[in-house]
């Protein structure tokens, strides 16, 4: 007997434009946040704007309960509110925003059964140490870069291969402990989407396939530690990271990026093409 590849679902026509929906409207509060962003406010605030937000939309904000990585407690926001040295899964809070800082916001919406994931690194004010601007346009570049791997017939190593490369030529690292998901009617779905690897290995790419490409990109060395929390995933070092994430459609003839947005993201897209001149 002969089977096909793997466990990884491929999407149905309806299936494919519920996601879009969903897609569409976790990329305009991706914006709205955007806007949002300033010194003074709290993780807190940002949590209250999303939760809202969302539920004016007609969706559903999937972090608020959700149990995973954090084994028996539910994550208790509507929102991951990462600062500075917190990789991920930053638990919105009293934090009050301060000029210099980075973060990154993610969101997470379920509109008809279907889940839709972006996120993305703002900067809070405008006067940041040069560390901070590298690693976030490391971050933004390094999703640039995943996306331009995936079509039909790539694999996955070529996501991870193509990013790790791009990231340690820029002296930043890549973060291993957490990657990458298949999402549709579960957050968090196969196949795993590794930002590091080697290029011509796993899992064929199809037409169908819908997933996440998140590299998380740390300015020091890419171990993490988890706080007492059981959620906060922060730098072992101390170093700052930051992280961009988009769900993808792989097409018929390359990728369709479900969480595009129409507009430019206020407090994150500031610099014209940090990489055209040498740094
Ligand atoms: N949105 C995160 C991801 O990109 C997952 C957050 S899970 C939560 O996969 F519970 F912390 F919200
Ligand atoms: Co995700
Ligand atoms: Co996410």
């Amino acid at each position: 007997m002969y089977f096909r590849s793997s466990s990884v679902e491929i999407k149905s026509p309806r299936e494919i434009e519920a996601m879009r929906e969903v897609g569409r409207l976790a990329a305009d509060t991706l914006t709205r946040v955007g806007r949002f962003i300033r010194p003074g406010i709290t993780t807190e605030q940002i949590n209250e704007f999303v939760h809202q937000d969302t539920l004016k939309k007609g969706a559903r904000p999937a972090p608020l309960n959700y149990r995973g990585a954090g084994g028996d407690r539910p994550f208790p926001k509507s929102v991951c509110t990462s600062v500075n040295e917190v990789v991920c899964h930053g638990i919105p809070g009293p934090y009050v925003l301060k000029e210099g800082d980075i973060i990154n916001v993610d969101i997470t919406h379920i509109y008809k059964g279907f889940h839709g994931d972006t996120s993305a690194t703002f900067y809070v004010g405008r006067n940041h140490a040069p560390e901070a601007i590298r690693v976030t346009e490391v971050a933004r570049r390094c999703l640039q870069i995943g996306i331009e791997q995936v079509r039909p017939g790539a694999r996955l190593g070529d996501i991870g291969a193509a990013i790790q490369a791009f990231a340690e030529s820029q002296g930043c690292s890549v973060v291993r402990d957490f990657v990458g998901h298949g999402i549709g009617r579960k957050f968090h779905d196969e196949p795993k989407v590794s930002h590091v690897g080697e290029r011509g290995k796993g899992l064929r790419l199809r037409p169908g396939m819908t997933f996440t490409i998140e590299p998380m990109i740390n300015s020091g060395s890419w171990e993490v530690e988890i706080l007492d929390d059981d959620w906060t995933a922060v730098t072992a070092d101390g170093s700052l990271s930051a992280q961009f994430e988009h769900t993808v459609l792989v097409t018929e003839t390359g990728v369709e990026v479900l969480t595009r947005r129409s507009e430019p993201l206020e407090n994150s897209e500031i610099f014209e093409d940090y990489f055209a001149v040498a740094q």
